[in-house]
C-alpha cells in the first residue's frame, strides 16, 4: 500500500506542540508536505526541525494579514493546498459569574474566529483545484458543555456549526469538511487541570485513561485522507467513550 497522504500539501494550525504537532508528524510519515503554522516563532522552528518533510510558518489565526501572508508564500512554493487542519486553540477557564470579558473574547477570537479566518482565506485555492479536505478541532465539550468553560464550549459547539454548514456549501465543490471531538488528551492544555479532576476523568473514560496526541493524529489522518472520501459533515468523537 502506498503512503496515505502521498504528496498532499497539508496546513496544520497550532502544530508547534500537542495534538497539532503529533498530527503534523503523522501526516509527514504518510508522505504529506506538512506546513507547521503556529504563533510562536521559536516553537515553530523547533517543531519543523523535528519533522522531516515539514516547513514552519509563523501564523496567528486571529490576524488575517498574517494568515494571508503565509498562504501567499505556501501557494508560491507548492502551487496548491490540499488539506487544512484547523487545530489551533486555547482555554481561559472560569465559571460564568467570574469570567471576564477579556477571557471570553480571547477564546472566541482564537478558537472560533480563527477557524473562520483560516478557512475563508484558504478555501478559494481548494475551490480552484476542485478538491480538498478540511478537519476542524472541536471537542467533547462542544457536544456536552463543561463546567468552567462557557467561552471554550461555545467555540467548540460553534466549530461543529461551521463544519455542518461548510459540508453543505463546499461538498458539491469536491471539498469535504469534518470535525474531531477529542476527549481528554494528555497535552499541556489538559495537564494544566487540577490532579483530582484528571483522576476523575480517567475513571469516567471507559478505557480508564486519558488519550494521547498520537491517537488523535490517527483520527485526523483518516478524515483528511481519501479513505474518508464519503465522509462529510461529521463530528467524530474520540474520547474512549467518556459520555457513555
Ligand atoms: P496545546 O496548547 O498543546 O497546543 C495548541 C497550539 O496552538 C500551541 O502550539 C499554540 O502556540 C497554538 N496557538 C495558540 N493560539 C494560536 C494562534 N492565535 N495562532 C496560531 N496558533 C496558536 O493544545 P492541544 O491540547 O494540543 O489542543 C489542540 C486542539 O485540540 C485545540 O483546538 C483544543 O481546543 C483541541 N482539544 C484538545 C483537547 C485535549 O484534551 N488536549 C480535547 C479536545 C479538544
Amino acid at each position: 500500500m502506498g503512503k496515505r497522504l502521498e504528496d498532499k500539501v497539508a496546513i496544520v494550525t497550532g502544530s508547534a506542540k500537542g495534538i497539532g504537532f503529533a498530527t503534523a508528524q503523522r501526516f509527514a510519515q504518510e508522505g504529506a508536505k506538512v506546513i507547521i503554522a503556529d504563533v510562536n516563532p521559536v516553537a515553530v522552528e523547533n517543531a519543523a526541525a523535528q519533522i522531516p518533510g515539514s516547513e514552519g510558518y509563523v501564523m496567528n489565526v486571529t490576524e488575517r494579514a498574517s494568515i494571508q501572508a503565509a498562504v501567499d508564500q505556501i501557494m508560491q512554493r507548492y502551487g496548491r493546498i490540499d488539506i487544512l487542519i484547523n487545530n489551533a486553540g486555547i482555554t481561559q477557564d472560569a465559571r460564568l459569574v467570574k469570567m471576564t470579558e477579556a477571557q471570553f473574547d480571547a477564546v472566541i477570537d482564537v478558537n472560533l474566529k480563527g477557524v473562520f479566518n483560516c478557512t475563508q482565506l484558504i478555501v478559494p485555492h481548494m475551490l480552484e483545484a476542485g478538491q480538498g479536505a478540511i478537519v476542524n478541532a472541536s471537542s467533547v465539550v462542544g457536544i456536552y458543555g463543561n463546567f468552567g468553560q462557557t467561552n471554550y464550549s461555545a467555540t467548540k459547539f460553534g466549530v461543529i456549526g461551521f463544519t455542518k454548514t461548510w459540508a453543505r456549501e463546499l461538498g458539491p465543490k469536491g471539498i469535504r469538511v469534518n470535525a474531531v471531538c477529542p476527549g481528554f488528551i494528555s497535552t499541556e492544555m489538559v495537564k494544566a487541570m487540577p490532579e483530582n479532576i484528571l483522576k476523575d476523568i480517567e475513571k469516567r473514560s471507559w478505557l480508564g485513561r486519558l488519550g494521547t496526541p498520537e491517537e488523535m493524529a490517527n483520527v485526523y489522518l483518516f478524515l483528511a485522507s481519501d479513505e474518508a472520501s464519503y465522509v462529510n459533515g461529521v463530528a467524530l468523537e474520540a474520547s474512549g467513550g467518556i459520555s457513555l
